[in-house]
């Protein structure tokens, strides 16, 4: 679930292997049904059944849902911006990466790390992908919350699918758009200094984060500065009063450089909370081709992209992601709409380990994704996570082997031995048929 500034940098840093092993034992069906349509496959295809099943479920719309709270109170903090929250999750790879000047070898576009219907089409891994759509629409305040999907591996807080609200603010790049901004910037600075918060900022601008060329840089100022007091201010409207901010003991925010490709300067926030430095967003100056691309001209502005589990996470103390997709009473008849309640947890079953080790055929990597994917097809939320444990190369025969470390614990009751065997007898036989290992 981290943002994508981050997490792409982290892929680059570990090296994605280059040759993995197709799914290539199992024919696959031609056509998938997603949210009812149908549709052809291709060498792409790689949504699973399991998350095809979360699709229609949107539960940053479920009344009193943690995440439908989490949202309300964000688009009460900005009620003059338009707020939206049903766009389909099915977007083009164009919408997704290209509209927003990723380059064409981006790790994010792989298989192994977001979800494709076919090469055509792909759940959106972020709720960026439909800013030059709403731009387009001539939409200049906005809000958009949406579910986004990413492979991921499995613990306690990371899931495939998780929510994001974006927001977005343009104005017109004349005196008129800058009055408008500086007029707000003294609004906002004057409530920011009444309020119990101490910021770590960066400069708007630096060498490392640019002015754009199409931009005045006193105009990016503006916008920047604009930026940032908007954020600090609803950081402090989603966490001071849970914090019991004080003069003594202020709510802390951090600014950090950052870089998206569809955003120059970058930055990230994060919030000192419970004793962490909280990763809460990702934004920017929007990188004037992204307007371009949404046929907006001589306007600028700034967007900012937050995930919300993290944030409920936290407000909430819910100590395990899954929780969110719980349909057990004793989870939802806990919450109610408008209101942040502490979770109250209910009795933790037994966990049980299981260990799956096997030989890779001659040559050839397994994704850790495409292993997590299959034991969610198979066994779904009863897995709690999964660890690679031991992984080894034979000095001679060159082949590889793998253990992964599989823990079955349910969140709802108490599964026994033998239910745990029988759904790792399926995820053994289903690697075998996948992608013909040999187990050990
Ligand atoms: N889409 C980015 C992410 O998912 C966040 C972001 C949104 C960054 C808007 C900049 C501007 O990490």
């Amino acid at each position: 679930m981290r943002l994508y500034g981050s997490l792409w940098r982290n892929i680059h840093a570990r090296g994605v292997p280059s040759r993995y092993l197709a799914n290539m034992a199992v024919q696959r069906p031609c056509h998938v049904t997603v949210l009812g349509e149908q549709y052809l496959t291709d060498h792409m295809t790689n949504i699973s059944p399991t998350i095809v099943s979360k699709l229609p479920l949107k539960l940053h719309t479920q009344p009193s849902h943690p995440l439908s709270t989490l949202r309300g109170l964000i688009e009460s903090h900005f009620p003059s911006y338009t707020h939206l929250s049903s766009l389909s999750p099915l977007v083009t790879p164009y919408q997704n990466f290209d509209l927003l000047s990723f380059p064409k070898d981006h790790p994010g576009r792989s298989v192994t790390d977001s979800y494709y219907v076919n090469k055509d089409l792909m759940l959106r891994t972020h709720t960026s992908a439909h800013e030059v759509e709403v731009f387009g629409r001539g939409e200049t305040k906005w809000l958009l919350t949406a579910d986004v999907y990413r492979r991921d591996e499995i613990d306690g807080s990371h899931y495939p699918v998780f929510h994001q609200t974006e927001g977005a603010r343009i104005v017109s790049a004349n005196s008129t758009g800058m009055k408008e901004i500086e007029e707000d910037n003294e609004r906002l600075a004057a409530h920011l200094e009444q309020s119990s918060i101490e910021i770590e900022d960066v400069p708007h601008l630096s060498p490392t984060n640019p002015c754009q060329p199409a931009h005045d840089p006193k105009h990016t100022e503006l916008i920047a500065k604009n930026l940032k007091l908007s954020l600090n201010s609803l950081m402090l409207h989603l966490f001071a009063g849970r914090v019991g901010a004080t003069a003594q003991n202020p709510l802390k925010v951090r600014w950090i450089e950052a870089t998206f490709p569809w955003t120059t300067p970058s930055f990230e926030v994060e919030v000192f909370f419970r004793g962490k430095w909280l990763e809460i967003l990702g934004c920017g100056v929007i990188y004037q081709p992204t307007l371009d691309n949404a046929n907006v001209s001589n306007k600028l502005g700034w967007a900012f992209g937050l995930g919300l589990e993290r944030i409920a996470m936290v407000l909430y103390s819910i100590p395990d992601i899954r929780l969110f997709w719980s349909q057990d009473p004793r989870f939802l008849s806990q919450f109610k709409q408008g209101e942040i309640t502490t979770f109250k947890p209910y009795s933790k079953y037994p966990a049980c380990f299981k260990d799956v080790s096997f030989w890779l055929p001659e040559g050839q990597m397994l994704h850790e994704n495409d292993f997590c994917d299959l034991v969610r097809d198979v066994a779904g939320d009863v897995v709690e996570d999964v660890k690679l444990i031991d992984d080894f190369t034979h000095p001679k025969t060159n082949r590889k082997s793998l253990c992964y470390r599989i823990n079955y614990r349910s969140m709802d009751r108490s599964l026994s031995n033998d239910e745990a065997n029988s759904l790792n007898a399926q995820v053994v036989s289903c690697l075998r048929d996948r992608f013909r290992v040999e187990i050990r």
